[in-house]
């Protein structure tokens, strides 16, 4: 028996992803697939790589009643849009695992300061578990409603949080510079995406503060219990997905950070840390659901650690599959590939 899934907002790029990995997941089925504008199409009309049987299903509206027989729904909407579709859901009595930002917050007021609107179903916010699993992997466990983390904020509490514990960071001068593929910014068309803007380009974006540094903050002190201030500035990439984040950070015994980072993901399915001094690359992690950290010591003072996931994958889609195999009682790794896609 197989656990049929809806995927809400399937004709975006996290979307099309989780088509991928539940196509090929052991235990879960696609059952139901979501759109908006494309609704009525056929999802292999709109979706390029998607073939076999799912292809031939028509895509619902967002808004559509769910299958009765649907047991876990993905939201893959903008934020705003999510957060109807996840009430909905959550009140016919589906699991949700929602990929946008909306339940990842645990105050309006936050919520408002980074997305800048009041919050239409902030009574949920105290049923939604932050689903970075390899924090809040008990927490997942039970959880009826996870909010996927952000792939900015994936990638930069991956490394930060353990280092945070441990109390060997400055939290007043941490600096997070981050680079993304283009996928990141999602399908719908916009100007500043186009090939011409892009190419043969490197552009930061998002100052004076992208609202992930909300995100990054407030898990920075619920998983480390460290109240931390960091300029955070974004970069965009010309290439269609990867994510690499740099953090410069100072604080003291930097030769034991190493360790402390080997460590605390030794056991992890999805966490390498490199040798001391190799550092990791998007190449390296494409396709997978891996985050690669790796580290190189500037001083007694001072060091650098490096993060790089795919950002549909750890930093979306993959991650959104790892937590709802916790919430189903599966193996975390069901579905998930950890070898990267190289060259
Ligand atoms: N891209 C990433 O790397 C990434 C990483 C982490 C988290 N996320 C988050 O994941 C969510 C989806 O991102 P994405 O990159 O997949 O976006 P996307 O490519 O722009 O796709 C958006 C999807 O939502 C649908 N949609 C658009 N407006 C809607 C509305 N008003 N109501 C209902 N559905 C609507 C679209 O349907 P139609 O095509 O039919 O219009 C499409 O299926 C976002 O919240 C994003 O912040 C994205």
């Amino acid at each position: 028996m197989t656990i049929p899934v809806a995927i809400l907002g399937a004709t975006g790029y996290t979307g099309a992803e989780l088509i991928r990995l539940i196509e090929t997941h052991p235990e879960f089925e696609v059952e139901h697939l979501g759109a908006h504008s494309q609704a009525g199409k056929l999802a292999g009309e709109v979706l390029p790589g998607c073939a076999g049987s799912v292809a031939n299903m028509t895509l619902a509206a967002a808004d559509a009643v769910l299958p009765d027989d649907v047991e876990l729904v993905f939201t893959a909407l903008p934020h705003g849009a999510a957060a109807n579709s996840v009430f909905a859901a959550l009140e016919a009595g589906k699991k949700v695992v929602d990929l946008s930002a909306d339940f990842r917050h645990k105050s309006n007021d936050i919520y408002k300061s980074a997305y800048g609107s009041d919050h239409p179903h902030s009574e949920l916010f105290d049923d939604a578990v932050y689903g970075l699993c390899e924090f809040s992997r008990s927490d997942v466990s039970g959880a009826r409603l996870v909010a996927n983390p952000g792939c900015y904020p994936t990638s930069t509490l991956l490394p930060l949080v353990p280092l945070l514990k441990a109390e060997l960071i400055d939290t007043s001068s941490i600096i997070v510079d981050s680079k993304s593929g283009a996928s990141g910014a999602g399908r719908s068309a916009k100007t500043d995406l186009l090939y011409c803007e892009l190419n043969d380009s490197v552009k930061a974006y998002g100052l004076p503060r992208h609202r992930h540094a909300w995100e990054m903050e407030e898990w920075a002190l619920g998983f480390a219990g460290q109240k931390i201030q960091l300029r955070f500035v974004p970069h965009i990439l010309p290439m269609s997905r990867g994510m690499l984040t740099t953090l410069h950070l100072s604080g003291s015994e930097t030769n034991n950070w190493h360790g402390i980072l080997h460590d605390t993901f030794a056991d992890e399915p999805f966490v390498r840390v490199l040798p001391q001094g190799t550092l990791p690359s998007t190449a390296g992690v494409s396709g997978s659901n891996r985050c690669d950290i790796g580290i190189a010591v500037l001083g007694d003072h001072e060091a650098v650690v490096v993060s790089c996931i795919d950002n549909l994958l750890k930093g979306a889609s993959g991650q959104a599959v790892q937590n709802a195999n916790l919430m189903f009682g599966l193996d975390e790794t069901a579905g998930l590939a950890i070898h990267a896609l190289w060259p």
